[in-house]
Formats: structure tokens, sequence, C-alpha cells
């Protein structure tokens, strides 16, 4: 398994009834039985829901509002995957965890109903951020072109209909968002959005500090907030990916920080299509106070 070429645009493999890269599965059972420290900070999200921007603002704030820390090493290596694998070629998540010391920033796509019980056990803080299904569809199609550790997207019409039959990574989004939404009666769960980040980064910033205990200073925040900006993230060889070899990320088909707005889906679905799409979403989230805004 240590041609890289193994793992290249195959089709997703299945761990517990879930859609998931192919070359994740193979590590999967490390993953079930993964020990977590009561304080271990969880950053979960469903894909392209803004991860790699709430990693940055916990290793900021972890790191003592320190840019220049953070900059010391890339996200992947400061702010692990947990389900990351691709063995015979790369440092499993896990492998990469266990070689941390508590406090770790943990990243992951994991749906609640099947994230390592450890977690849940422990406690453990977790940091969930959510981003409206229209948007999240337009940057994970993106996102497939460009991600060589998936399989190609096909059109965009394709895609959309395999999103909403929850035929792409970790499954279902309808699923995944009400999944934390319901776990945070019961579990320390800070539940972000991506619009809310948008329209007022300073103040979510302030939110994820007094979640992990810490009053920060104005000074701090303004730092924070400039270090983690759509721009600077963008320019930051370390938040922007830049440093994956092209065989895996291929950022000419598209950028990973592409666009970093809400309602570009309106550049990229017909009125069908968001007809369409808006029926389907009524069904599938009739029964839930959980509400997203696609503009802002
Ligand atoms: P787009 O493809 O819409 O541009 P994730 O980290 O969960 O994979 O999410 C990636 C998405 O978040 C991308 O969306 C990326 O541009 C956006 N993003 C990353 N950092 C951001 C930031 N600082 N501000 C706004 N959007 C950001």
């Amino acid at each position: 398994m240590a041609d890289p070429d193994t793992y290249i645009r195959q089709p997703w493999g299945m761990v517990h009834g879930i859609p998931v890269v192919r070359a994740f599965t193979y590590n999967w059972d490390k993953v079930d039985i993964f020990q977590s420290h009561p304080k271990d900070i969880v950053v979960a999200s469903f894909p392209k829901s803004g991860t790699t921007w709430v990693s940055e603002i916990v290793d900021m704030i972890l790191k003592g509002s320190d840019p220049e820390k953070c900059k010391q090493d890339i996200i992947s290596n400061r702010v692990p995957m947990l389900e990351f694998a691709a063995p015979g070629k790369m440092v499993s998540g896990t492998e990469q965890l266990e070689a941390m010391a508590p406090p770790r920033i943990i990243k992951t796509h994991i749906p609640a109903h099947i994230l390592p019980k450890s977690f849940w056990e422990n406690q453990c803080k977790v940091i969930y951020v959510a981003r409206n299904a229209k948007d999240v569809a337009v940057s994970f199609y993106h996102f497939d072109l460009m991600n060589k550790l998936h399989p190609h997207p096909g059109t965009w019409a394709q895609y959309l209909e395999e999103f909403m039959a929850g035929r792409v990574a970790y499954g279902s989004w309808h699923n995944h968002v009400r999944g934390y939404w319901e776990r945070r009666k019961d579990h320390p769960i800070l539940y972000l959005f991506y619009e809310d980040l948008k329209e007022d980064l300073r103040r979510e910033v302030a939110k994820v500090a007094q979640f992990l205990g810490q009053d920060l200073p104005e000074a701090s925040l303004d730092t924070i907030t400039r270090h983690t900006s759509f721009e600077t993230m963008r320019d930051n060889p370390t938040t922007n990916y830049s440093m994956v070899p092209s065989q895996v990320m291929d950022h000419s088909a598209s950028p990973f920080m592409r666009k970093g707005i809400t309602g570009d889906w309106k550049n990229h679905f017909t009125v069908a299509q968001n007809e369409r799409f808006d029926q389907d979403y009524a069904q599938k989230m009739s029964d839930t106070d959980l509400r997203f805004r696609t503009q802002i």
C-alpha cells in the first residue's frame, strides 16, 4: 500500500454505514478505540464548514495569541485530523495525536453517533462549526475537484444529487449538523455557525475563548481576528494547504482557500436545483429547531 496512486481517486469506503475516504478505512479500528484526555479540545464539523478557520482560532488562543508560534508548523500538524490515514505513505491522525501532550486540539468530521466513545466519557470540550448546506455543497464540489483522495465529483448537477442523497464523504449533511445539535443538550459543545463568523469574527473569537475558559485582553482579540481573516489565512502557507503535494491536492483545479464567502451558492444553483433542494431540505429538517442563514 506504499504506492501513493493506491489512494488516488478511489471510490468512497464505508465505516459504520458512512462513506469516507477509502484510505481512512484501513485505520478505523484505531479510531474507534482512540483514547482522549479530558483536556483535549475537539473541533468537529461536516467538511467545508470552516474547520480550518476554527482550528486556527483555537490554536491561536492556546498559543497565547502569538501568530509566530502558530506559523512554526502547518495546521495539519498543529491540529491533526483524528481519522486521517494513508497507510504506508503518511503518519495517521491517531499516531500523530498519540505523540502529542494534552491539551491537544483534535480535528474531526466524524458524525456524533460514531465519534469515539472516549470523547463523550471524558466530557471533552467540543467546538462544532456548521455552515448552511448550499454553500457547503458548492465548497465541497470544488474540494472534490482538487482533493484527489476523493472520487472525482462529476458535473455540478450530478454532484448535487449525490450531496442530497448523502453519498458524499461523511454522509448526510442534515444528519451531521443535527447529530451534534442534539448532543449539545447533554455535553459541553459550543455550536458555531460559519455565517456568524463571517458576520462578526471578533465576537465569535471571544465566544470561543470564553468557552475555553480564557478571558482575552482586547489586544489579543484584535490579533486573533486579524490573523484569522480570509485574506491572511489564504496567504499563510501554514493554513492554506499549499504545502500538500500537488498529486494529492491540486490547487490549480480549485484553491483550498477558495472564496470564503456566504451566498456563493447563488452563482451555482439553477432555479430548478434550488427549488428541488429546498423541498428536500424542508423534509429532512422539518422536526428540528436548528436554523441556518444562506445569506448575511
Ligand atoms: P469556500 O470553498 O466556500 O471558499 P474546511 O476548513 O471545513 O474545509 O472549510 C473550507 C471552507 O472555509 C472554504 O470555503 C474556505 O475558503 C473557507 N475558509 C477557510 N478559512 C476561512 C476564513 N478565514 N474566512 C472565511 N472562510 C474561510
